[in-house]
């Protein structure tokens, strides 16, 4: 059954206005295809305890509204088939809201459905389509339908089944559909701009990994550079510190501001030089210092990833990102979200050896696309015609994925819709958080405001994820990504900033310490002049300007960029 067939297959079934949380009244407007795997009834204020075999999201989401759960499986090819969860709350903010996933997990993400209930919206995941948690992708070897459920198909059908589902229950389509999802959930978002524009209203997507074909080839790449643990050029994690120690340094007060936060890296001028030892016997940890061949590995980090022909491969980690290089950079193997994905999801070729590593992969995953993960299609005009509002962000620390890959895509959009008259500033904004990680927190040495109810953020607080005071007080479209993309969606207030937050413990959400505007790019936020308090919002702007003499440099290159 093609989903052309099956939407039309599910707008031929009745619809009745009393629906039981059963799994006979779900099973009875269901296609053959899908099977109902549970429901469950939750009273007020209860916890919905996650199925033990979830491997890849076992927190339980407790204090949720009353609601009623379900979970789906369904058959997607002879090969293949997916599951999706739903949590259907009896107080309904008529909306349903779809949120994604992280890495290569397979699995339903109960969790941030439990963030997303407590607005109010009937809330779906997906498992896309396998069982895995982690950096494991050992399950796609040889089972390409499985890579095209995890690349879009699970997904749009799991969306496609699930509004069926809420239309249903409540006797009633959901006025707005909304998807908010970070890594691959910014990537699931953007495949269903440009593959399924109707899925949805408003898509939220954050620090994207839409470039497959490249970022996990990249990944490998990366890895190399700090690799084998024994060559001179090699860099050990407990060294990491003392260049984010020294980049910060030098790279604070070059964006005008003296504040602990890097808010325009590359407008930053880097000496490596300066890190290095000044005589060969030396405790490099006691003298922070490097030696001459490890800052060589320090210069590449920070340079784009180009082929010899100079031909633009992935885009480098930014100055600042340095909290989290133990994940591509600090083992005695590249991640695995790189070697696997080469292994599994690409050759097909488990015993393949990173060490052989070369520019054929890339050109190779260009070529075959397993499972279509990759945004190939920039032309994201029929979403744009029919009134859809996409917001996307990311984090200047990242370094998972780099944050000029989510310049790139921007910049891609940009090209294409310019020749056709789209301005992009009606229906896709996108916002840089300086001195933001992936998808939630900030490095130990800036503490810069990251807390903007991103997809997963509320979840990386707590188990309540919705229910926290702190985040509740937060509930407003100026604070708050996802209200704010729903401000845009109805009433077309589109966000001119959204305001950023750090508390002095993020864990118990205790005292504001720090906020401030992220802007929507190109634009970047200056402090206004006289002696403003750089931690009150209320004392920045944002603008493209440069009137200060500051931030030469935005974010601006997507080719070939040097430094040092
Ligand atoms: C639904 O799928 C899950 C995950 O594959 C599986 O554990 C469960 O047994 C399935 N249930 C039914 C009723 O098919
Ligand atoms: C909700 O449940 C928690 C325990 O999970 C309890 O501490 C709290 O008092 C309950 N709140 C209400 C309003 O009943
Ligand atoms: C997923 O795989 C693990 C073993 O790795 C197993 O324990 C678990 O039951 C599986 N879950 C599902 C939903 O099939
Ligand atoms: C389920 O759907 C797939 C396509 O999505 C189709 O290949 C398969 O035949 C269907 N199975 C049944 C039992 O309808
Ligand atoms: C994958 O994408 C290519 C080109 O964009 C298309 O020709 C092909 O049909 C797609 N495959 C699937 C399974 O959707
Ligand atoms: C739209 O505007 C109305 C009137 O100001 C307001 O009540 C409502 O909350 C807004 N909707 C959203 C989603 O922000």
């Amino acid at each position: 059954m093609q989903w052309t067939s099956l939407f039309w297959f599910l707008m031929a079934l009745p619809v009745d206005s009393t629906f039981e949380c059963t799994e006979e009244a779900f099973q009875a407007i269901l296609p053959s295809n899908a099977t109902v795997a549970f429901t469950r009834t939750l009273a007020e204020n209860s916890t919905f305890e996650v199925p033990i075999e979830d491997i890849a999201y076992p927190i339980s989401p407790t204090q949720l509204r009353a609601l009623c759960a379900v979970q789906v499986n369904v058959t997607s090819s002879p090969t293949s088939a997916f599951s999706f969860g739903l949590f259907l709350p009896d107080d309904w903010n008529s909306r349903f809201l779809v949120v994604g996933n992280g890495g290569f997990s397979g699995g339903i993400n109960w969790l941030d459905m439990g963030a997303g209930l407590e607005y109010g919206f009937a809330v779906m995941s997906t498992d896309t389509g396998h069982n895995a948690s982690g950096g494991d992708i050992t399950w796609a070897l040889n089972l390409p339908e499985k890579k095209i459920d995890f690349g879009y198909r699970a997904m749009h059908g799991s969306t496609v089944l699930a509004k069926h589902i809420v239309e249903a229950y409540y006797a009633t389509v959901p006025k707005y559909n909304y998807f908010s999802g970070c890594s691959t959930g910014g990537r699931q978002g953007l495949k269903e701009v440009e593959m399924f524009p109707d899925d949805f209203d408003g898509v939220l997507a954050g620090a994207p990994a839409w470039w497959t074909s490249h970022l996990q080839p990249w990944t490998v790449k990366l890895g190399l550079l700090n690799l084998p643990l024994d060559a001179p050029h090699h860099i050990p994690p407990i060294l990491f510190p003392i260049i984010g120690d020294e980049v910060l340094k030098q790279c604070d007060h070059q964006d005008g501001v003296l504040d602990q936060i890097i808010s325009d890296p590359r407008g930053c001028e880097f000496n490596a030089e300066a890190l290095l030892c000044e005589s060969d016997v030396v405790d490099q940890l006691t003298d922070r210092c490097l030696t001459a061949s490890q800052i060589e590995t320090v210069k590449k980090i920070y340079n784009d990833y180009v082929e010899v022909d100079e031909t633009f491969v992935f885009p480098r980690l930014e100055l600042g990102s340095e909290e989290h290089w133990d994940f591509g950079l600090g083992r005695d193997q590249p991640s695995k979200l790189g070697t696997e994905y080469v292994k599994y999801f690409l050759l097909d070729d488990p015993d393949w050896d990173f060490y052989d590593y070369g520019h054929e992969i890339v050109e190779m995953a260009d070529k075959l696309q397993p499972g279509n993960a990759t945004v190939v299609n920039f032309d994201f005009s029929p979403f744009q015609k029919k009134g859809g509002k996409l917001l996307q962000y990311h984090g200047m620390s990242d370094a998972l994925i780099p944050t000029g890959s989510s310049v790139y895509l921007y910049e891609q959009v940009l090209a294409m819709m310019k020749p056709k008259g789209i301005p992009l500033d009606d229906w896709f904004r996108f916002f840089l958080v300086p001195g933001g990680l992936h998808c939630s927190g900030s490095p130990a040495n800036m503490n810069a405001p990251w807390y903007f109810a991103g997809a997963n953020q509320a979840g990386d607080l707590g188990q309540s994820p919705g229910t926290v005071s702190g985040a509740r007080s937060l509930r407003n479209a100026n604070h708050d990504a996802l209200l704010a993309l729903m401000a845009w969606t109805e009433n077309g207030t589109a966000p001119d900033h959204i305001i950023a937050t750090k508390w002095n413990d993020d864990a118990t959400m205790d005292r504001i310490s720090r906020q401030r505007p992220l802007c929507p790019y190109p634009q970047f936020a200056i402090l206004k002049g006289g002696s403003s308090d750089p931690n009150d919002p209320s004392a920045w702007s944002c603008t493209t300007s440069d009137e200060r003499g500051r931030l030469r440099v935005q974010s601006n290159s997507a080719g070939p960029h040097r430094i040092l």
